[in-house]
């Protein structure tokens, strides 16, 4: 398969411009021009996909605790929008569901984070990618990436199929090797500790680089220069910087 997804793409859906990880997070970037998007995913206590950044609900919602042992009929009707700005009160959190199908219509190509809280990286993995072979009709496949190896193993035992990237808060020179050993296509590593060897490093082996979360004009000129194959951005305005 050729490698599909844009250059840019936009952190948590629009994720600054309208409340991270929801819907409203995507229509606002799709208006801006936005076709690539990174947004989380774990799993709720029933086992639907649904976007949350963080372990716990307080930062982003008006729920409280674990996202992960609620079910998605309790987890829906929480307000996603209100800590954001007034235009979005009310907005609900993002089931895969539903980004799956705003994917379908606008030829998304999504970068599906899998974000599992502690100890969940199995199920996480596992779910997400039995959810995506039974329901996933865009024509472009998610890229599913994650920190967590574990997760990215078991994505890959389920299904095959969806293609992944291993994602690193730090380069290694072992990091080729390990995203191999994953069935990585792509290694997605903070800008910070990206340089052109470590770029250079990744084409040697066919794998893709791509860097979290740029949001100044001159390090995306720099990794640019590198060879940076993506990059995940905050600031839908940098690509005509
Ligand atoms: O996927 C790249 C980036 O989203 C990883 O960091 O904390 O924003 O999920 P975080
Ligand atoms: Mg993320």
């Amino acid at each position: 398969m050729a490698w599909p997804y844009p250059f840019w793409i936009a952190h948590r859906g629009a994720g600054k411009q309208a409340p991270e990880n929801t819907l409203a997070a995507f229509r606002v970037g799709h208006a801006a021009g936005f076709r690539g998007f990174e947004c989380d995913v774990q799993l709720s206590a029933d086992g639907v996909p649904f976007l949350l950044h963080d372990d716990t609900l307080e930062r982003t919602t008006n729920g409280q605790g674990l996202g992960c042992v609620l079910d998605w009929a309790v987890l829906q009707h929480l307000d996603a929008g209100s800590w954001h700005s007034a235009t979005h009160v009310g907005e609900p959190p993002a089931s895969l569901a539903g980004l799956a199908e705003l994917a379908s219509a606008w030829n998304l190509a999504l970068n599906l984070e899998l974000k599992p809280s502690p100890g969940q990286a199995e199920r996480v993995g596992a779910g997400v990618a039995r959810w995506l072979r039974a329901h996933w009709q865009a024509p472009c496949p998610p890229l599913l990436s994650s920190f967590e190896p574990e997760a990215l193993h078991a994505a890959h035992a389920a299904d095959a199929q969806w293609p992944l990237a291993l994602l690193l808060e730090q380069w290694h020179a072992n990091a080729p090797a390990q995203a191999l050993a994953l069935h990585a296509r792509a290694v997605v590593c903070h800008h910070a500790s990206l340089d052109p060897a470590a770029i250079a490093a990744l084409h040697a082996q066919g794998l893709k680089a791509l860097s979290y979360t740029v949001n100044e004009a001159a390090e995306v000129q720099r990794l640019r220069a590198a060879g940076i194959d993506g990059l995940i951005t905050d600031r839908l305005d940098l690509r005509d910087a």
